[in-house]
C-alpha cells in the first residue's frame, strides 16, 4: 500500500512539531510527512526530534500560511503536487477585551488562522476533488464552544467549523476538527505575555479589574490544571487520520466534556455561560479547590504511572 501524503503547517514548535514527528514514526510507515515551518531557520527543535525519520519518512519545507506564492512553491514541489491529508495547524493567539486591541492585530489574527487555511484549501482541494478523496484536519479549539470571553482568536477558530461544514457534502472528502482544551506550548506562553503588556486604557474599570484580576489569573491555572501534553494532541491526531470513518469533531480534553454538554442542551446558548459564570464569579472557591485537587489527582497519577513503568524495568 502506497504511503499516504500528509502536509502540516506550523511545525516549528509546539504541536505542530510533535504531530509531525509522531505521524513520522508511525510504527507502521503508512505516512509520508511534509512539515512545514514559515522560517526554516527555527527547524532545529523539529530536526533533533525528527531523528532517523528525517530524509525517510519526513521531510521539512517552507511555506507562509499568509502568502500564497509560498502555498503554491511548496505544494508544486511535492511529488505529483499531491496532498492526501492537510492538517492545519498555524495559528497565533490574542487575547483581552475588544477595545483594548487594534484592528490591525485583530486582522493578523484573522489572516493567519481564517484566511491561511482557506488559502491553503484553494491550492489544495481542487486536487482533491477530482482524485475524490481527501482529509482536512484543522487544529481547531474547544473553546470556541465554550465560550466566555469573547475574542477574535475565538472567532477566526469558530468560523471554521461554519465554513467548513458544508464541504461535508462531498461524501468522498472528510474534515475533521480537533478540539483540544488548552495545551502547554510556546501559544501559551506568547498568549500570556502579550495579555500582560495589554493596554487597558480604553476599558472601562470593570473590564480591565475583570481581564486583570480574573482571566489573567485563572488562565495560568487552567493551563497548569486541565493542560495536555502537545504529544497527547499528536496522538489523538493520529487516532483520527488512521480512522475509516473519521468524526467532524473531536475532543481531546474530557475534563471539557461536561461543559461542552451544555452548550448542546439548551440551544439558547446561555446555559453554559451562566454555569461558567457562577464557577468563576460566584462559587470561585469551590471552582479553586477543584483545580487544585484535579492538579493533585494528575501528580498523583503521574507519579503512579512513572512507579509503574519502574517496576516494568
Ligand atoms: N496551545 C493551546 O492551548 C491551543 C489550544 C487549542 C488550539 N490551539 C491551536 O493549535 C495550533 C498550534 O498551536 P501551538 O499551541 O502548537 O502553538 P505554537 O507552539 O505557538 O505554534 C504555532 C505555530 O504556528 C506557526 N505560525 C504562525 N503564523 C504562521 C504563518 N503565517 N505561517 C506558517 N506558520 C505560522 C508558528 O510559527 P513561528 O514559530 O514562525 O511563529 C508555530 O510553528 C494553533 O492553531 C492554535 O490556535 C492551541
Amino acid at each position: 500500500m502506497s504511503q499516504k501524503v500528509v502536509l502540516i503547517t506550523g511545525c516549528s514548535s509546539g504541536i505542530g512539531l510533535a504531530l509531525a514527528v509522531r505521524i513520522a514514526k508511525d510504527e507502521k510507515k503508512r505516512f509520508m510527512v511534509y512539515a512545514t515551518m514559515r522560517n526554516l531557520s527555527k527547524g532545529e527543535a523539529l530536526i533533533k526530534a525528527a531523528g532517523r525519520t528525517l530524509g525517510r519518512t519526513l521531510e521539512i519545507k517552507q511555506l507562509d500560511v499568509c502568502d500564497e506564492e509560498s502555498i503554491r512553491a511548496c505544494v508544486g514541489s511535492l511529488p505529483e503536487h499531491r496532498v492526501d491529508i492537510l492538517i492545519s495547524n498555524a495559528g497565533m493567539g490574542l487575547i483581552g477585551p475588544i477595545e483594548c486591541q487594534s484592528i490591525d492585530e485583530m486582522k493578523n489574527v484573522m489572516d493567519t488562522n481564517f484566511f491561511g487555511l482557506v488559502r491553503l484549501l484553494k491550492e489544495i482541494l481542487p486536487d482533491m476533488k477530482r482524485r475524490k478523496k481527501g482529509h482536512i484536519v484543522v487544529m481547531s479549539s474547544v473553546m470556541g464552544i465554550q465560550v466566555l470571553y469573547y475574542t477574535i482568536f475565538l472567532t477566526s477558530q469558530f468560523t471554521l467549523r461554519r465554513k467548513y461544514y458544508s464541504f461535508c457534502t462531498y461524501s468522498f472528502l472528510s474534515i475533521s476538527l480537533i478540539e483540544p482544551g488548552p495545551v502547554i506550548t510556546e501559544f501559551e506562553r506568547k498568549v500570556y505575555d502579550e495579555g500582560l503588556k495589554t493596554d487597558l486604557s480604553k476599558a472601562d474599570q470593570v473590564t480591565a479589574n475583570m481581564f486583570t484580576n480574573i482571566y489573567m489569573k485563572n488562565y495560568k491555572q487552567i493551563f497548569e490544571t486541565l493542560g495536555q501534553t502537545p504529544e497527547d494532541i499528536a496522538e489523538h491526531t493520529l487516532k483520527i487520520i488512521t480512522m475509516e470513518n473519521p468524526p467532524f469533531r473531536h475532543q481531546t480534553n474530557t475534563l471539557y466534556t461536561p461543559m461542552t454538554t451544555l452548550k448542546y442542551a439548551d440551544p439558547n446558548g446561555d446555559l453554559p455561560i451562566d454555569t461558567f459564570y457562577k464557577m468563576v464569579f460566584e462559587h470561585d472557591k469551590v471552582f479553586n479547590a477543584s483545580l487544585n485537587f484535579l492538579k493533585l489527582l494528575r501528580w498523583r497519577s503521574r507519579k503512579s504511572f512513572t512507579l509503574e513503568k519502574d517496576k516494568s524495568n
